[in-house]
């Protein structure tokens, strides 16, 4: 830990490398990754870019970029250009949705056939495709005219406006490809199309059809409408895409202290509906708890969706726990069972895996779909001395059992988060993404920030943790081949966010494993929150809080193995406000999407007086959230 004040040791280390400390930076002890002997390739040559902060998207010499999809454009050929005063709940259907976030890239063959989802994947073909893109959260205040920046102010957004709201959260489904132009929309395809907070879906696994998930409208536990809270999410190699019911309860209302059940009283007090919550309830009233008691029991899942087949429907995969779901990614190896990683984005959260009961057959699509919803989930605990072990959430065992509240399976998975913390997991410093470096078979772990935490340990060793860190999973098994489904693993950390210059050591960042210098001054950032991997096996991180730290949010890229480990170099940066989701690439590389997600959010910023009007610079439209494609003028792979 660099800054535990028991350890006058690893101070004196720490001041000597200028940075790279803490349990397993050193890393020459722990059997993990990074341990690649042969010299390193750089395959990151591209010109880094300065930080900065201004209304403007930035990119490296070189590069290019497309505003692909902003919020309102047309998904169909009738519609016409967004004209936002003009907008109802009905056309937002019809139209990309507010604040993207997570993007998948679905390749699409030439000889296209809705039932063969695998087939498209294995494609990989990178010129035509599915943009499948989350919209996490709406802000009335930057949507409709009359509304101020003030919190309070949701309260009064009329019921017309709620509408839409609803339909601009959730998911769009587009397809795109390439022409002489670049990337462009196909605004006449039979994918095209919308999720909202209200698209019916199924409830499936463990928790399906339990009593605390049945509702006046819905007596079989089955069937809800909508998602929301739509943050990242995860691709299956059967051609479905998994998107994650992150926050919630910001949707709902009511006061918890007035239902009778007290066991729902510290579900829903968990995920923070309040009596002062905003006013969706007023007008949808199952968002209202005292109208909907079990409502907020049919969210905080991870949602599976056919992109390839535009008349499927949605499925709550309640096999994967309930809690603030950031996203899942998964290993499929043939022959063995599917693991999947994922966060729960909030203070003092835990790291899961789940694994599944049946094994991956690539050839075997139906049954691949069976993976995720009968198996295993676990939760995280990281020891001090580098180890640590997958704790099963399972009815029955160790404390899980009708003595401390859990009836059976479906409580241990509608309340995922105390049956994780009853079993002794890791409280973290807020997990977002968690996802496996193919290169090398090592899981890495995006911790935000954790402002509330005032008990450190080695897995989280900043007390007020402002800038987050990055660990690093090594299951047992050398480099490429790892057992993802053991129930123990190897750790290190693997960065830590913040400025390695920082006067205050306890807010110092560290990077790089023997070149602690090998940063520019634009290499460090703050708040890993999204991560992509490149053909080369270089980690992509976005970013969520740096303007905090005086400069724009972005993408930072970085090797994770050889002498230029852990040592980022700086890409892209966002607009004043917004922060930046998705990043994914293209099967060839040669295409990077991104999505900025709340441009000129920023304070007494609103639609009637914003702080910039990104992407478009048009008095007549305000700041839209927007994907970018992202490509190299050569059209060569980007980054090297
Ligand atoms: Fe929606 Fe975890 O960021
Ligand atoms: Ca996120
Ligand atoms: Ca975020």
């Amino acid at each position: 830990m660099s800054e535990h004040p028991k350890n006058p040791a690893r101070r004196s280390l720490f001041k000597i490398l200028g940075g790279a400390t803490a349990a397993g930076t050193l890393g020459s002890l722990l059997p993990g990754c990074g341990k690649e002997d042969k010299p390193a390739r750089d395959t990151l040559t591209f010109s880094e870019i300065p930080h900065g902060l201004d209304h403007q998207h930035h990119l490296p010499p070189g590069y290019q970029s497309t505003v692909l999809l902003s919020w309102g454009d047309p998904l169909h050929e009738e519609e016409t250009a967004f004209q936002p005063e003009e907008l109802d709940a009905d056309g937002q259907t019809r139209r990309f949705g507010y604040n993207n976030d997570f993007i998948a890239f679905m390749p699409l063959t030439a000889e296209s056939s809705s039932t063969q989802g695998h087939r498209h994947m294995q494609s990989e073909n990178s010129e035509r495709g599915l943009l499948c893109v989350n919209h996490e959260y709406t802000q009335p205040h930057l949507m409709f005219s009359g509304y101020s920046d003030d919190y309070s102010a949701t309260r009064e957004v009329s019921a017309e406006h709620v509408a839409i709201e609803q339909a601009a959260c959730g998911h769009s489904i587009v397809e795109i490809k390439q022409g002489a132009q670049g990337w462009q929309v196909v605004a006449d395809s039979p994918y095209n199309r919308r999720i909202t907070a209200t698209t019916a879906m199924e409830i499936i696994g463990p928790a399906a059809g339990d009593k605390r998930l049945q509702t006046q409208r819905d007596p079989s536990g089955t069937q809800v409408l909508g998602t929301l809270g739509n943050c990242a999410g995860g691709k299956t190699p059967w051609g479905t895409v998994l998107i994650a019911e992150e926050g919630f309860g910001a949707a709902f209302q009511g006061d918890p202290q007035k239902l009778a059940d007290a066991r729902e009283i510290d579900n829903h007090q968990r995920f923070g509906i309040t009596a002062e919550n905003r006013n969706w309830g007023d007008h949808d009233r199952r968002f209202d708890i005292q109208v909907e008691p079990n409502e907020p029991n049919r969210f905080g899942w991870m949602v599976e969706f056919d992109p390839y087949n535009p008349q499927s429907k949605p499925r709550k995969l309640t096999s994967l726990g309930r809690f603030e779901h950031e996203g899942f990614t998964l290993v499929c190896k043939p022959g063995q069972p599917l693991v999947a990683y994922g966060g729960d984005d909030d203070e003092h959260q835990f790291v899961y895996r789940y694994v599944s009961q049946g094994r991956y057959q690539p050839e075997d699509p139906a049954a691949n779909r069976q993976l995720l919803t009968a198996g295993t989930l676990y939760a995280a605990r990281f020891a001090d001395d580098g180890s640590g072990e997958w704790l099963p959430l399972v009815h029955g065992l160790g404390p899980l059992n009708t003595e401390n509240g859990f009836r059976n399976q479906a409580d241990v998975m509608i309340d995922a988060r105390r049956a994780a913390a009853m079993l002794g997991a890791t409280p973290m410093d807020r997990p977002e993404d968690v996802e496996t470096n193919p290169h090398n078979d090592c899981t890495y772990v995006m911790l935000t920030k954790n402002k509330q935490r005032s008990d450190t340990d080695s897995a989280n060793p900043r007390a007020r943790n402002t800038a987050g860190h990055v660990l690093e999973i090594a299951p047992p098994g050398e480099n490429g081949n790892r057992d993802h489904t053991s129930s123990h693993f190897q750790w290190q950390q693997f960065l830590l966010g913040g400025n390695p210059n920082a006067e205050n050591p306890a807010e110092r960042g560290a990077y790089g494993q023997q070149s602690p210098y090998a940063i520019s001054a634009h290499g460090w950032f703050a708040n890993p929150d999204n991560v992509a991997f490149d053909r080369n096996g270089n980690m992509w991180i976005a970013t969520d809080g740096c303007e905090r730290f005086g400069f724009h949010d972005g993408l930072w890229a970085m090797a994770t193995e050889g002498p230029l480990r852990a040592a980022p170099k700086h890409f892209f940066g966002c607009p004043q406000g917004a922060e930046v989701c998705g990043p994914e690439f293209t099967p060839d590389g040669k295409t990077l999407f991104v999505a900025v997600q709340h441009p000129a959010d920023s304070r007494n910023s609103t639609y009637d007086q914003p702080l910039h009007r990104w992407p478009d610079n048009n008095p007549l439209l305000p700041p839209r959230p927007s994907v970018l494609a992202i490509y190299r003028e050569d059209k060569q792979i980007v980054g090297s």
